[in-house]
């Protein structure tokens, strides 16, 4: 028999992503799944119900209705404690489920005999690019911190030559030029802004100045391998960050706007922006943290606030790409529809391959215990 998948709403109050939209569903159904969706799963992110019935989805009154018969459930964050009593034993869960911070959740997964696949752990191999909701979420997310920025900032970011006189283009620096950052360089300079960026891999380099922004970095033997072979950066030495603020510093008091996108797989984000020198900077500039969720880059920053340092703004703004929820549901479903590919065989019967690299790698929770090896604990 096909497999069934459950789609139900997102559960925190910030999450206005829905995992599948109504174009997802029609692939799937094509494929021959069963689809069940949570009435009002997508209406934060303006899919109505009536589109997913449009599409083949039943739509069930509540998540436990939606869940009772399901094989797979397709979620954006993690389930709450009603959702995982809901689910039959064996069903296989994926989503965005924040492994290493949110182990309560993968034991609850656990506890109640789920199969669960974190799309954070998908590796970025040539195969599972099309399943890769980190980049895909993350270059939203770039795109979004800008506009965030703009709003926030009570200046222009073009240059603009008007009778009553100039209006000059702000500087922006992003820190951190992963998917986010590249994407928040591209849309600052569309917007007209001077663009330069900093980040410690040394491939990144090329990377900024191919879009036309200048790069800036200590770049010293550390920085010469500071990337690690799956392409992230490492946690650098106290005496590398020391010379980076040093360098930061100077830069950063002449800055307008400064966007910070950095994390390191694993761990809290790298602080970057101190509180000195944020205070260096001039009233009315912005500062937007996207790292935030993972503790900040910036000094003061606060999540779910914009505060107002000296006259400084430091946006600390949760969950961007939930601030572009279509898209952001839609690329996201897209991630999903293919990895979900990966669980059943021609007939769309589940026959989940465990050995698959990419099944293998996304594992967290199997047989009632969390079974991923960055998360076992000595
Ligand atoms: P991320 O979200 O883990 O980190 C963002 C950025 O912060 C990274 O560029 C990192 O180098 C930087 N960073 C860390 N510590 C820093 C510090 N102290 N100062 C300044 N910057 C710092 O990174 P993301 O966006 O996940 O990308 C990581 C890598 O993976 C990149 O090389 C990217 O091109 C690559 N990638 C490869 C894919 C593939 O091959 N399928 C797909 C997506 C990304």
């Amino acid at each position: 028999m096909a497999a069934s998948i459950a789609v139900t709403k997102e559960r925190r109050a910030d999450e206005t992503r829905v995992a599948v939209t109504p174009e997802a569903v029609k692939k799937l159904v094509s494929a021959g799944f069963a689809l069940v969706v949570e009435s009002g799963a997508g209406a934060a992110a303006s899919f109505p119900d009536s589109d997913y019935q449009a599409a083949g989805a039943t739509i069930a009154k509540s998540a436990a209705d939606a869940l009772k018969a399901a094989d797979i459930v397709l979620k954006v964050r993690g389930l709450d404690g009603e959702e995982i009593a809901a689910l039959k034993p064996g069903a296989l869960v994926i989503g965005l489920f924040n492994p290493h911070q949110d182990r309560a959740l993968l034991d609850a997964l656990a506890k109640q005999g789920a199969t669960a696949f974190a799309m954070e752990f998908v590796p970025r191999i040539t195969r599972a690019q099309v399943m890769d909701a980190l980049s895909s979420q993350a270059n939203l997310a770039g795109y979004r911190a800008v506009i965030e920025a703009a709003e926030t900032y009570g200046r222009a970011l073009p240059m603009m030559m008007t009778a009553a006189g100039t209006v000059a283009a702000a500087k922006v620096f992003i820190m951190g030029v992963g998917v986010a950052g590249l994407q928040a360089i591209a849309t600052a300079r569309r917007l007209g802004a001077v663009v330069t960026a900093t980040d410690v891999r040394p491939a990144t380099k090329e990377q900024v100045e191919s879009l036309g922004a200048k790069f800036l970095a200590v770049e010293d033997e550390e920085f010469k391998n500071a990337q690690t072979a799956g392409g992230y950066a490492k946690e650098m030495s106290a005496e590398y960050q020391a010379k980076q603020a040093a360098l930061i510093s100077e830069h950063i008091k002449k800055q307008d706007i400064v966007i910070t996108t950095a994390l390191i797989p694993g761990r809290p984000a790298p602080k970057l922006v101190s509180a000195e020198q944020v205070a260096s900077m001039k009233p009315g500039s912005v500062i937007v943290d996207l790292a935030i969720e993972q503790g900040g880059n910036v000094a003061g920053a606060k999540i779910g606030e914009i505060a107002d340092v000296g006259g400084v703004k430091i946006a600390g703004v949760p969950n961007l790409p939930g601030r572009i929820a279509a898209d952001a549901s839609n690329l996201y479903a897209r991630n999903l529809t293919a990895f979900v590919g990966l669980l059943v065989d021609k007939e769309g019967v589940l026959a989940p391959d465990f050995e698959d690299e990419i099944l293998k790698a996304a594992l967290v929770v199997q047989g009632g215990q969390i079974v991923h090896p960055a998360l076992k604990t000595a």
